[in-house]
């Protein structure tokens, strides 16, 4: 891995600017304060709204990101991440989060029972990382999925206990999970690699290592057996 992959992204694209994506915009706003002499991504944050009228939103709730069309959200960036909900997707294009420079796309969502939305009828996590990796063409790693928008902006720590976060690719992309679990730790949390489906149901909503606190130890050994 060089130096630039290893490093923190220096623009990350989200799309999705609700709950998830804008969390995660300012968890990643906070890595200078939990990793002293690292630097803040900038963050690029798109949703249906038009720019201007999202901007009014970032101001809320990620006042240091900046509001783009969808169109624009991968022009710059190293890294793309999806925080659409899932029964969304059909409005999706995946080519969108790919930019000349994109290396790799992370997966943010879950099969989530939200008010009024049938789990059973969304898409599954093995279904929405073959449709990203088809239509990005890129390596496509899971991350962020498994801890609640609340805790996301706030629970990152400088030093130990620190949360752990599981951090998920096909086997063969170890380049792109390290470069997210690397990411992960800037942000004042530990990360858990898996490769595959090797996890599973524990990392699916009900499951045990699912929006629940776990450090390195107890969540190595819900993902591994050890
Ligand atoms: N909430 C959490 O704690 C949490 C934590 C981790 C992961 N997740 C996962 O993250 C995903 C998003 O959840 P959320 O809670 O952030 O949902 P949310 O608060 O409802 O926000 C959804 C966002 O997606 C945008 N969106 C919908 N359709 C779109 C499209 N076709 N193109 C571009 N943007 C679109 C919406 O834009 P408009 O407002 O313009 O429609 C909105 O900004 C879900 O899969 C969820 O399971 C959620």
């Amino acid at each position: 891995m060089s130096d630039a992959e290893s490093a923190a992204p220096l623009t990350v694209g989200v799309l999705g600017a609700g709950r998830a994506g804008t969390a995660l915009a300012r968890a990643l706003a906070r890595i200078p304060t939990l990793t002293p002499g690292a630097s803040a991504p900038v963050v690029r944050l798109a949703s249906t709204a038009p720019p201007r009228r999202l901007r009014h939103h970032l101001t809320i709730y990620a006042p240091r990101a900046e509001a783009v069309s969808a169109e624009q959200l991968a022009a710059q960036a190293e890294v793309s991440v999806l925080a659409v909900p899932r029964d969304a997707l059909d409005d999706v294009d995946p080519a969108a989060l790919r930019g000349p420079r994109t290396r790799t796309v992370v997966d943010m969502t879950n099969t989530w029972d939200a008010p009024g939305v049938d789990a059973a009828a969304q898409p599954t996590t093995a279904e929405v990382d073959a449709w990203l990796r088809t239509g990005t063409e890129l390596p496509v790693v899971r991350a962020f999925f498994d801890v609640s928008h609340h805790d996301l902006a706030a629970a990152g720590r400088v030093r130990a206990p620190r949360r752990a976060l599981a951090v998920g690719s096909a086997a063969d992309e170890v380049r792109a999970r390290r470069e997210i679990a690397n990411l992960v730790r800037t942000m004042g949390y530990d990360a858990v690699e898996f490769a595959g489906s090797a996890a599973g149901a524990v990392l699916e909503p009900g499951g045990a290592a699912f929006g629940t606190e776990h450090d390195a130890e107890s969540l190595e050994r819900l993902l591994h057996g050890r």
